[in-house]
């Protein structure tokens, strides 16, 4: 349960000094293949899928607004069964890996670790032989071989740091990633790079615009074999617990907004560094309201940031990061 020593390097370069500093912001980004490409998200205005060279320059203005760090998703050309392209060391989050800390040196590079946008199923592991012909509820023994997961998950994770990512973040919610990944990092000889757990990851509505955006929905089937009931906290603070246990430096809620009261309840709970992720759909939100004139989004935007902060996070993952650095910029 200690916190590795050497590890707590890049751990201070990210977190909040005081208790009182606004929450560290990390800017999401989706890279795809090729050159000069900016597809807008349709349903997260402000949001485009980036090539690696257009990438670069605007992770450079992050920089200079004051951002500490990005997290990486990638949208890669190949998809298939056995999701190849996660873990192919000239694999499109690789790449773009290497552009960053190249060119924007400082700029901490954290990269989500899950299989759902590279898998022809769009799901988030490595489905048994069969699966896709399952009726109704169906269990996650029934729908994911695990051992071929976990290996998967930690070979991905490895080409992202070799590649040289700062933090690893395991988003696919498969019992073990973060065991196996601390392993194959450890082993390799990455003892100081952290790795941040999407812990406590809920069966949400609130992720569409993400599935556009990482092209990543479930062709059959949905998350819930893996991802915790909205309705259920004991649940998700086992997850938690569990994900500390096999050694995450940071853990995360997410979503933050329906979900404050488990972010309250990590914080007073555990003594971890805890991050939370202002979703897709609660960033799409916000922008429908505000390009209607229903509501005013630079005043929105700092409320709900102070909400998900006072209700114990320390670090927000959010799309409205670059917006809301520009606007703390032309305050001062
Ligand atoms: C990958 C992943 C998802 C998100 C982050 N990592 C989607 C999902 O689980 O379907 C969602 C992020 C967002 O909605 O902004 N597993």
């Amino acid at each position: 349960m200690r916190q590795q020593p050497s590890r707590t390097h890049i751990l201070k370069k990210l977190l909040p000094r005081t208790a009182k500093a606004p929450a560290a912001l990390i800017m999401p980004y989706f890279v795809v293949e090729g050159k000069g490409v900016k597809n807008p998200v349709v349903s997260m205005p402000g949001v485009c899928q980036l090539s690696v060279d257009l990438l670069v320059k605007e992770v450079a203005a992050a920089k200079k607004l004051g951002m500490a760090a990005v997290i990486l998703f990638g949208v890669p050309a190949l998809k298939d069964l056995a999701a190849t392209a996660a873990y192919d060391a000239e694999g499109i989050v690789q790449q773009a890996v290497r552009a960053i800390k190249k060119a924007v040196p400082g700029i901490l590079v954290i990269t989500d670790v899950c299989l759902c946008a590279y898998t022809s199923h769009g799901h988030c592991g490595i489905i048994r032989e069969g699966a896709h012909r399952l009726k109704g509820a169906f269990s996650l023994a029934e729908l994911i071989d695990l051992e071929k997961t976990l290996a998967s998950l930690a070979a991905t994770a490895l080409s992202h740091v070799e590649a040289g990512a700062d933090m690893v973040a395991p988003s696919a919610m498969m019992r073990g990633q973060v065991k196996a990944i601390r392993k194959i990092l450890d082993k390799n000889g990455f003892l100081h790079i952290p790795i941040m757990g999407y812990s406590a990851k809920f069966a949400s509505s609130f992720y569409g615009p993400f599935r556009d955006a990482a092209g990543s929905a479930p062709k059959f089937g949905d998350r819930r074999a893996y991802q915790l009931d909205p309705a259920s906290a004991p649940r998700a603070l086992a997850q938690v617990r569990a994900d500390i246990r096999e050694g995450a430096d940071i853990v995360m809620v997410k979503p933050a907004l329906a979900y404050l009261d488990i972010i309250r309840r990590v914080k007073d709970g555990f003594d971890r560094p805890l991050a939370a992720y202002n979703v897709s759909g609660e960033y799409a939100m916000v922008k429908a309201a505000a390009h209607h004139g229903w509501i005013d989004e630079k005043k929105m935007v700092p409320e709900i940031l102070n909400g998900i902060r006072r209700a114990g996070a320390d670090i927000i993952i959010t799309y409205h990061a670059c917006d809301m650095a520009r606007w703390m910029k032309e305050r001062t």
